[in-house]
């Protein structure tokens, strides 16, 4: 049995062996259910599920989006999908190189389609300020490694009319103006995912930050942001290894925030 020693932004494969695991095919589809992370939860607490495992749905009634917020998806339009990964040997607190796989996996599918999207931190990516899509990754924990974790996608594809309450929507749709298949979106997701998964697995954590960071929407352009302090105007500078964003100061004071202790401002 491989022993990984060290990190996944380090060396944490000493013996050079390949460890790149084979992500499954599987698929369960659902015209309509509550929330696919939730059935991919609930199938867990039955019995163990294949790495790669995906479930997707045509129509969510109860998608589920970050801080106890809903995910609303007009049915049959979208890509509403949920992936377990079993990244056994990832430390937890590496767990924010999952969400830089998911993100840079789906920043490459867009641009394939040739819609150029950026990652906003924590976990939103967009096409200028525009939100085409949500992430939400739930880990489980065990013996200070990640036992298993569900990545939720929800991929604005072909709807063009979005709800009032939802701020900045876009859609695929809309920034190309033509329709898409949902199915051949989902199937290169899993092909770009899996790539990443290895270059991961592999140790190669330092590519993956590298590239993350040149991923990110604002890198470098001073904006506004508000803290507990007040706001304030500043540049991004990088999201470092456990995952917090860096900030730096008109005066060249450098500020690290975890998730929700800090708010972008238009
Ligand atoms: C966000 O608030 O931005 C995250 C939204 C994540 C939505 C997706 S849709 C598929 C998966 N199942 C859920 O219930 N939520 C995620």
């Amino acid at each position: 049995m491989t022993k990984f020693v060290q990190s996944a932004a380090g060396t944490f494969n000493p013996s050079n062996t390949l460890i790149i695991r084979k992500l499954s095919k599987k698929i369960r589809e659902y015209e309509e259910i509550g929330s696919t992370n939730a059935e991919m939860q609930r199938l867990l607490g039955i019995g163990d599920l294949e790495e790669g495992i995906v479930i997707r749905a045509d129509y969510q009634s109860a998608g589920k989006g970050h801080q106890g917020s809903t995910w609303m998806s007009q049915r049959g339009k979208n890509l509403l999908f949920s992936v377990l990964l079993t990244p056994v040997s990832l430390p937890a607190e590496e767990a924010f190189h999952l969400s830089r796989i998911v993100s840079l996996s789906l920043i490459e599918l867009l641009g394939k389609q040739r819609i150029n999207a950026k990652i906003k931190w924590p976990n939103d990516i967009l096409v200028g300020s525009r939100k085409i899509c949500g992430i939400l990754i739930e880990n489980s924990i065990t013996g200070g490694a990640i036992s298993r974790a569900v990545l939720g996608i929800g991929l604005n594809v072909n709807q063009e009319q979005f709800d009032a309450s939802i701020p900045a929507p876009t859609s695929m749709i809309l920034e190309k103006g033509c329709h898409f298949d949902i199915q051949p979106l989902l199937t290169e997701f899993r092909r770009i995912l899996g790539k990443w998964y290895g270059i991961l697995l592999e140790g190669q954590g330092d590519r993956i930050m590298d590239r993350y960071r040149a991923c990110l929407y604002r890198l470098d352009k001073p904006a506004r942001y508000a803290d507990h302090t007040g706001v304030f105007t500043a540049r991004i500078l990088d999201v470092g290894p456990e995952g917090e964003l860096e900030l730096i100061l008109e005066g060249g004071e450098v500020r690290r925030y975890g998730f929700k202790e800090v708010e972008y401002l238009d």
